[in-house]
Order: structure tokens, then C-alpha cells, then sequence
């Protein structure tokens, strides 16, 4: 049969990205990271729309020079049409548009947190993709949620955060603890040389399958104050105590959820997607899980777990084959359903 070539473009937070398939195997991936949040504690959205449009074109000409194609080759374009940051979308979704109209091929509109799942399907050596049905939980800096996925286009979500995600819960407790931003992999790096069960944190009550972060947050901003009006010196001394014990709760939450949701769907079979997932404390729980509760557990390769196009372009391919196919009268959706 034919291969299929697909150039995608994601745009939907802080990142750039443009990446080029042929069918399911990705050619090149290529990846913008704004560096100019970092001085603000957090994305800051009328500059991450400056820096799309400054990063774009060099990101999707890099993308195409590095798959070994030219423009002429491809058969469509995907691009991320929500949820987001409007302005950000705006740039790629634009541009998507420009581009397909240009070349005269089809326009496929994907829906970011659906290919944050997806990108399990990415052919790569040495990653096994999941079979329906199974749970998803997607855990970054812009979500939290946990669904159940019973085809590549039948999803439901079970359980969200009711507030911060959970990477802004490591984000912002790195923060107090005076770490740059993003601090979560801070907190990771200094979690695996304490003592998880040295401070304990609350746990948040929330029913069913939703997620809380802002209490611990409060938790541990109150935590911190106490502490260092005692002792100004109680972060230095207790860095890797306090990042274990952080890291700990955060990781209970989330498995707590997750073993609930297994309990409720009778679905043992877990993929998760989403930069927390780059976190060494939930890969040891979902290792754990697998070992101690049967489940079987599939982590993406990191590249298409944080926000990257591959796995907007493995939705593009997954719907070319269905021929969905958008006009172009679509506009990006800040706030979009699966
Ligand atoms: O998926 P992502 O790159 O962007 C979105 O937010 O969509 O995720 C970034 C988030 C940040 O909050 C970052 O602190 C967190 O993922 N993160 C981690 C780790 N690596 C990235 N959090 C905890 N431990 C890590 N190792
Ligand atoms: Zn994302």
C-alpha cells in the first residue's frame, strides 16, 4: 500500500513543534521549548504567541529538511485546533491553513489531549501500544485527567482536576521552595536522595475520579513559612526530604485515583501520557502496579509524552485513513471536548 506522508504542527501551550510521519513511524520531530517563561515562574501567553510566530517557520522547514522529503510529498496537513492558549493556537492553526491551501491537500484538526493518548500508537522499537479498552491518565502541566478509551476516536473522560493540574502542583511547590521554573524535574532529581515519609502532607478529599492540587499547594506553602520562621536555614538543610515527601503525596493521589478507576471499569490496562509521566516516582508505583496488582502499564517514549507534533501527527494519520477531513472554515478552540 501507499505510504502516507502527514507534516503536523502543535501550538497549543509554550512549545513549537512541527513533525513529519510516514504512516505511523514519525521521520523527524522537531521541538521549539520557549526559554522566556522561565524569568516569569510560568507561561506567559501574549509572549508565547510572539514566539510561535518567530519559531514556526524554521521549526516546520527543519522538520521537513530532517524527514528527507520535500513539501511535495505530503499528502496532508494536522495541525492542533485545541484546547490551548488562543494565541498560541491561532499561529499554528493559521498557519496549518495557509500551508494546506498552498499545497492543495486536506486540513485534519486534532484535539491535543486525545493525541496526548494517541501517541501510544507511534510505531517505535522497543514500545509496546496498548489494546482497547484501556485508561489513559494524562498528567502535565496543563491537565490532569484520567479516560477510558475504548477505540482510537471513543474516549470518555472519568476523572479531572477540579483546579491546578498536577505538574503545577510539583511547578508550584517548587516555586516556594525557590527552585526556577518548571521545578518539577528539580523536585524529582532531589525526591530520590530523601526520605519520602518524612513531612506528611494531606491528602485531598475529592469523590469519584476528580483530582485537587491546590490544597497541597497551600499545604505546603504553610508548611515551608512555619518552618523557616523557626529555622531560617530548613530548606538547605531539608531539600531532599521535603522534595521526597512532595513528591510521595503527589504520587499517592494520583495512584489512589488510578486504582479507583480500575476498581470501577474492570480495565487493567494503563497508558500514561503528559510530562509528569517523565516522573521517576509514578514509573516506580505503575512498576510496582504491575508486579503487585497485574496491571499492565505503557509509558510513551519521552519525546511524545511532553507536547510535541509526532503525536498530533499520529492522529493526522489515524484520521486521513478515515478520510475526517476539515474545510477551511475551522478556528482554533481554546476550551474543546474530546
Ligand atoms: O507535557 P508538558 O511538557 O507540558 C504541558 O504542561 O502540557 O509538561 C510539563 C510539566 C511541567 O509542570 C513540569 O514540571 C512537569 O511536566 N515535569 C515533571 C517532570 N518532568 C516534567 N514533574 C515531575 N517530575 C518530572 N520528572
Ligand atoms: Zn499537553
Amino acid at each position: 500500500s501507499q505510504n502516507i506522508y502527514i507534516l503536523a504542527i502543535e501550538s497549543s501551550c509554550d512549545d513549537t513543534s512541527a513533525a513529519v510521519l510516514c504512516n505511523d513511524k514519525v521521520l523527524s520531530n522537531v521541538v521549539a521549548t520557549q526559554k522566556i517563561h522561565e524569568q516569569y515562574g510560568g507561561v506567559v501567553p501574549e509572549l508565547a504567541s510572539r514566539a510561535h510566530q518567530q519559531h514556526i517557520v524554521p521549526v516546520i522547514d527543519q522538520a521537513i529538511k530532517q524527514a528527507g522529503i520535500t513539501k511535495k510529498d505530503l499528502h496532508a496537513i494536522a495541525f492542533t485546533k485545541g484546547p490551548g492558549l488562543m494565541g498560541s493556537l491561532l499561529v499554528g492553526t493559521s498557519f496549518a491553513k495557509s500551508l494546506a491551501l498552498a499545497l492543495n491537500i486536506p486540513l485534519i484538526a486534532v484535539n491535543h489531549m486525545q493525541a496526548h493518548i494517541l501517541a501510544h500508537f507511534i510505531k517505535e522499537d522497543g514500545y509496546k501500544t496498548p489494546q482497547f479498552p484501556f485508561l489513559a491518565m494524562t498528567i502535565s502541566g496543563g491537565h490532569t485527567q484520567i479516560i477510558e478509551v475504548r477505540g482510537y476516536f471513543d474516549m470518555k473522560v472519568i476523572g479531572e482536576t477540579i483546579d491546578d493540574a498536577v505538574g503545577e502542583a510539583f511547578d508550584k511547590s517548587a516555586k516556594i521552595l525557590g527552585f526556577p521554573y518548571p521545578g518539577g524535574p528539580l523536585i524529582d532529581k532531589y525526591a530520590k536522595l530523601g526520605n519520602p515519609k518524612a513531612f506528611p502532607f494531606t491528602k485531598p478529599k475529592v469523590d469519584g475520579l476528580n483530582f485537587s492540587f491546590s490544597g497541597l499547594k497551600t499545604g505546603v506553602l504553610y508548611f515551608i513559612q512555619k518552618k523557616v520562621k523557626e529555622n531560617p536555614d530548613f530548606i538547605t538543610t531539608n531539600r531532599d526530604d521535603i522534595c521526597a515527601s512532595i513528591q510521595y503525596t503527589i504520587v499517592n493521589i494520583l495512584t489512589d485515583k488510578l486504582k479507583k478507576a480500575v476498581k470501577q471499569t474492570g480495565i487493567t490496562q494503563i497508558a500514561i501520557g503528559g510530562g509528569v509521566s517523565a516522573n521517576s516516582g509514578i514509573r516506580e508505583a505503575l512498576q510496582k502496579a504491575e508486579q503487585n496488582w497485574g496491571w499492565t502499564t505503557y509509558v510513551p517514549k519521552f519525546e511524545y509524552t511532553t507536547d510535541n507534533a509526532a503525536m498530533i501527527g499520529i492522529v493526522g494519520y489515524l484520521k486521513y485513513l478515515n478520510k475526517d477531513f476539515t474545510d477551511m472554515s475551522v478556528v482554533a478552540k481554546a476550551r474543546m471536548k474530546f
